[in-house]
């Protein structure tokens, strides 16, 4: 098994918690720091998760690798981030995104289905069942995290919606306010709101999260809160943060990234370790890890983020070096 789903009846959130095991870590790096670098090298890195012996992604002709599932620290998954609407630098979301609002909040369902209608957030997350998932998570920068989410899966909203029968795609966009929000450099083309959207059946695919947890814990505001979506085949700008409203389209909606730079980013962006990016490979990953001395190590990417058995099947007879 390539994921870890654990109902909250399971288990209690504090299992799955190393946050000591962070501190601790912590104190390591500080106990050390007058060590040598050399000595660092392969020192107090994490223990590894389980690892899969190899055997071929169907359809891939590719090996799968090792499936390291121990979790990036809180501090690893709380500090570097991208959210753009709070500044183009890695610690600008933690340092800025305290700013936001997230209560109250409300989510605006409309497009093409019977239940439209604003949602209180909380009339949004109460029918589903929450559950904490260990997912691996590939930014299409190269860098990489294994996070512990916290969340229910999207379909039981597109379910409670109904969708009618001409929706393909459900498109998506984060609140833009620019007086919470201090971005002014950089502005994306399209314009802000931050846009995103995935085909119907991918939104419906089990492995789909809404997002409203990390550690067992509230979401924090740079890594989305108080709702984000969570795809953990694709590259990391598909999983759209801080959502305010989900509408059912016929055709596919325009994306932040694609329409920004279609030549570099497209509507499906699926991991994919044989489709370079025009400016850099992406058959490696640095997978962070900050008792690293220079804070990652690398690691081969694996064919749809390592969930192609799960998820192969939604792209039959598609070319997906053409659909990038
Ligand atoms: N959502 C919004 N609204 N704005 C953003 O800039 N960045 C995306 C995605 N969702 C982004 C966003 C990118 S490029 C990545 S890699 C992930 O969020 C990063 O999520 P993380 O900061 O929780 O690791």
């Amino acid at each position: 098994m390539i994921i870890r789903i654990r109902k909250n009846s399971d288990i209690p959130s504090s299992e799955i918690t190393p946050e000591s095991a962070y501190i601790d870590r912590r104190k390591f790096l500080g106990a050390s720091a007058g060590i040598g670098a050399a000595a660092f090298l392969g020192v107090g890195s994490p223990d590894m998760g389980p690892f899969h012996a190899a055997s071929p992604i169907p359809g891939s002709g590719r090996p799968r690798g090792p499936q390291d599932l121990e979790p990036n620290t809180w501090e690893e998954i709380t500090s570097y981030n991208n959210f753009y609407e709070f500044g183009t630098g890695k610690e600008d979301p933690s340092k800025q995104a305290h700013a936001l609002v997230t209560k109250p909040w409300t989510i605006r369902v409309d497009g093409l289905c019977n239940n439209p209608g604003d949602y209180a957030l909380e009339d949004f997350i109460t029918p589903s069942t929450i559950e904490d998932r260990v997912y691996r998570f590939r930014c299409v920068e190269a860098w990489s995290m294994v996070i512990p989410w916290r969340g229910f899966p999207l379909a039981d909203v597109i379910n409670r919606a109904e969708p009618n029968t001409s929706a393909r795609y459900v498109a998506f966009e984060t609140l833009w306010d620019p007086e919470q929000m201090p971005e002014r450099l950089w502005r994306p083309r399209i314009g802000w709101p931050y846009r995103e959207g995935l085909r119907l059946d991918e939104a419906l695919h089990p492995l789909t999260l809404m997002v409203n947890g990390l550690y067992g814990k509230e979401l924090p505001n740079q890594n989305g809160a108080p709702l984000r979506l969570i795809v953990p085949w694709k590259y990391g700008f598909k999983s759209i943060k801080s959502i305010v409203r989900m509408t059912f389209t016929e055709d596919e909606p325009p994306t932040t990234w694609a329409t920004q730079t279609p030549g570099e980013y497209g509507f499906y962006s699926n991991v994919n370790p044989d489709v370079r990016h025009p400016r850099w490979s992406q058959s490696r990953e640095k997978l962070i890890d900050s008792s690293k001395l220079f804070g990652y190590r690398w690691q081969e990417t694996q064919f749809l983020n390592g969930y192609a058995d799960e998820v192969a099947h939604l792209y039959e007879g598609m070319d997906l070096k053409e659909f990038f």
